[in-house]
C-alpha cells in the first residue's frame, strides 16, 4: 500500500488534533495539521500589515514566501512555525484569512503536494470535501459547543494563557459561524464522511473507533 489518506475534519475543540496525532502514531502514518498552516500564514500576513481584503497583496506574499513541510514540521522562509500559532489570537486571525480564496488556493495546492503518495492523517476543516476528496477514509468529529469550549479553555490555561471560559465560548461560536458560512470550502461533513460525536467520549475510545474503520477498509492491507 503506497497511499492511504485519512481526512479528519471538524470544528475547533472537537478533538481533531489530539485524535489525529495519536492515530498517526498508532498506524505509523505521517501527520499533517492544516490548521497550523492557516494559523502561520495568518500571523505572517498580519505581521506584514496585509489586510484580509488585499487579495493581490496576499497573492504576492504567498507566491514569494517559502512554505515547506519537513519531518512533520511546517517552515515559513526556513523558520519553523512555533508556539505562537497556538494562541487564541492566531486562531481568530486564521479563521478570518481562511475565508480569502487566494489563501485557500495556495494552501490547498501545498497540502495536496505534501499528501501525495503518502500514508497520512490530514487534519482540517475541508480535507474530505475539498483537499482530498478521494481520501480512503473521511472522519468528521463534532462535540457540543460547551464541551469544545471547556477543552479549549483547559488547553490554553495549561499553556499559561489567561482567558475566561465565557470568552472562549463566545470566540468559538463566532469561529464556527465564520468557518461554516464562508462561501468557499465551508466547514461541513463530506457526504461519505463518518460523523463521530466526541462529547462524551475519551480520546482512546475515538482513536479505537477510527482504527476499526481503517481496518475494515478494502485498501488496508
Ligand atoms: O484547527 P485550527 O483551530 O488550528 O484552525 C484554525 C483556523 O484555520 C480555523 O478556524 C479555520 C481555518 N482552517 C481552515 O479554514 N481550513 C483548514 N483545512 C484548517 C483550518
Amino acid at each position: 500500500m503506497e497511499k492511504f489518506h485519512i481526512a479528519i475534519d471538524g470544528p475547533a475543540g472537537s478533538g481533531k488534533t489530539t485524535v489525529s496525532k495519536r492515530l498517526a502514531e498508532y498506524l505509523g502514518f505521517d501527520y499533517l495539521d492544516t490548521g497550523a498552516m492557516y494559523r502561520a500564514i495568518a500571523l505572517f500576513l498580519n505581521e506584514r500589515g496585509i489586510p484580509e481584503d488585499d487579495e493581490q497583496g496576499i497573492d504576492e506574499v504567498l507566491s514569494s514566501v517559502k512554505m515547506e513541510f519537513r519531518n512533520g514540521k511546517f517552515f515559513l522562509n526556513g523558520r519553523e512555525v512555533g508556539l505562537e500559532i497556538r494562541t487564541a489570537k492566531a486562531g481568530a486571525l486564521a479563521s478570518r484569512y481562511a475565508k480569502i480564496p487566494v489563501v485557500r488556493k495556495h494552501l490547498t495546492r501545498l497540502q495536496r503536494e505534501i499528501a501525495d503518495s503518502r500514508k497520512m492523517v490530514v487534519e482540517g476543516r475541508d480535507i474530505g470535501t475539498v483537499v482530498l476528496p478521494d481520501a480512503e477514509l473521511k472522519i468528521f468529529l463534532t462535540a457540543s459547543v460547551e464541551e469544545r469550549a471547556r477543552r479549549r479553555w483547559r488547553e490554553l490555561k495549561e499553556k499559561g494563557e489567561e482567558i475566561s471560559y465565557d470568552e472562549i465560548l463566545k470566540q468559538l461560536k463566532e469561529r464556527d459561524e465564520r468557518d461554516s458560512r464562508r462561501s468557499i470550502a465551508p466547514l461541513k461533513p463530506a457526504k461519505d464522511a463518518v460523523v463521530i460525536d466526541t462529547t462524551d467520549m475519551g480520546v482512546d475510545e475515538v482513536v479505537e473507533k477510527i482504527v476499526n474503520f481503517v481496518k475494515e477498509n478494502p485498501k488496508w492491507k
